[in-house]
């Protein structure tokens, strides 16, 4: 099976001994505590150093009291989920949106309106909890959304009351160019002073470092930080203090940014092979944009022809995978779409996924 399905990141580009070297670290320094229940909120010092790095890069004035660490993203929206919906509640999301989100969200039975990025619903968002965005290389669509849009959002965000939750783990993926600020730096560059706006910002160590350490953070004024506290304590008591003592250990030598950097490339050569062999073999059937970060390609059948649930079996048939679009749907009705990850296998592992796609698809046009 050639799985272009998940979104797992390299493995075999997994910087093993940086983080043998900083669990080695981790356990020299802080002892049996590394191995004890911690604080709900975080280990102290990674908190600090959290705010004190989105302080820096967004220019802001950010506190431990801004900061809470949690068990990956993924937690974070689990968690925002817990504290702001009531059953049947709004959330303004961009269509498709991450699954991940969907699901954490699901038993509270949201109602979902779309996010257009050129003219947000206002109506929509003076009335939603909060809205959900992932701005830098979404995921399932890889898009990089423009400054003149996150700014637009941003204004009706603030016009309306509501929350924006901004989801950032692809950031640091970049191949061409910068994406430029984040939601909340724009805001923190209007907003001087301790951060007391709207947004709730996650960050993840996942995309740029490895998934299994789970360690990530939400950065969001201090009062949302008391109720997801809270709301943490009965969901874990408190994330691994070992990981985060080693995800202190590697962010604080800024380990990460430099592995970041010696991985794009890696999964830009990937993009290519992957774009480059769908061109020669899927073009007749589908249509897809380079992504400029991140590690999806977003596919969508040219002129609605093939289903992607029903081409799905096709597909596994040719021993390939990849995830179908209604999964990201929130009315679960796009079926015309599919996304494909590129960090994952290597390019010639790729050119053979997309070779078996071609086959699924053409047995499946001709069934
Ligand atoms: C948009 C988005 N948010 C959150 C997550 C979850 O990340 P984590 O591994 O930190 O839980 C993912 C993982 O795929 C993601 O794509």
């Amino acid at each position: 099976m050639v799985s272009l399905a998940g979104g797992l990141p390299a493995a075999e580009l997994y910087p093993i001994a940086e983080i043998q070297a900083a669990a080695q670290r981790a356990l020299a320094k802080h002892g049996t505590a590394a191995l004890e229940y911690g604080p709900v909120e975080g280990l102290p010092a990674l908190r600090a150093l959290i705010a004190q790095r989105i302080s820096t890069e967004t220019g802001g004035l950010f506190s431990s009291a801004n900061v809470m660490l949690t068990t990956g993203a993924m937690q974070g929206l689990d968690l925002i989920g817990k504290v702001l919906l009531d059953e049947g509640d709004t959330i303004v999301a961009q269509s498709p949106t991450y699954l991940g989100a969907l699901d954490a969200w699901r038993p509270r039975m949201p109602v979902y309106k779309k996010l257009d990025w050129t003219a947000p619903d206002t109506d929509a968002l003076r009335t939603c909890k909060f809205a959900y965005a992932v701005p830098n290389y979404s995921n399932p669509t890889g898009v990089l959304v423009g400054q003149v849009c996150r700014s637009a959002l941003l204004n009706d965000v603030l016009e309306s009351g509501t929350w924006l939750v901004e989801d950032d783990p692809y950031r640091s993926l970049q191949f061409e160019g910068d994406p430029g600020p984040t939601i909340l730096e724009r805001y923190v560059a209007e907003h001087p002073g301790p951060y007391n706006g709207p947004i709730i910002y996650l960050g993840t160590v996942s995309k740029t470092l490895v998934p299994g350490l789970r360690v990530g953070w939400i950065v969001a004024e201090s009062n949302i930080i008391q109720a997801l506290a809270l709301a943490k304590m009965s969901t874990d008591l408190s994330s691994s203090m070992f990981t985060q003592a080693v995800a202190f250990e590697l962010l604080e030598a800024g380990f990460d940014k430099v592995h970041a950097q010696t991985i794009a490339p890696v999964y830009r050569e990937r993009r290519d092979a992957l774009c480059h062999e769908a061109a020669l073999r899927l073009s007749p059937w589908f249509e897809w944009e380079i992504p400029v970060g991140g590690m999806f390609v977003w596919m969508r059948a040219k002129g609605n022809a093939i289903n992607t649930d029903e081409l799905y079996q096709f597909a596994l048939d040719e021993n390939v995978a990849f995830v179908p679009s209604s999964v990201f749907d929130f009315s679960g009705e796009d079926c015309f779409g599919m996304r494909l990850n590129f960090t994952r296998n290597s390019p010639a592992l790729l050119r053979e996924g997309i070779e078996r796609l071609e086959r699924a698809i053409r047995k499946y046009v001709s069934r």
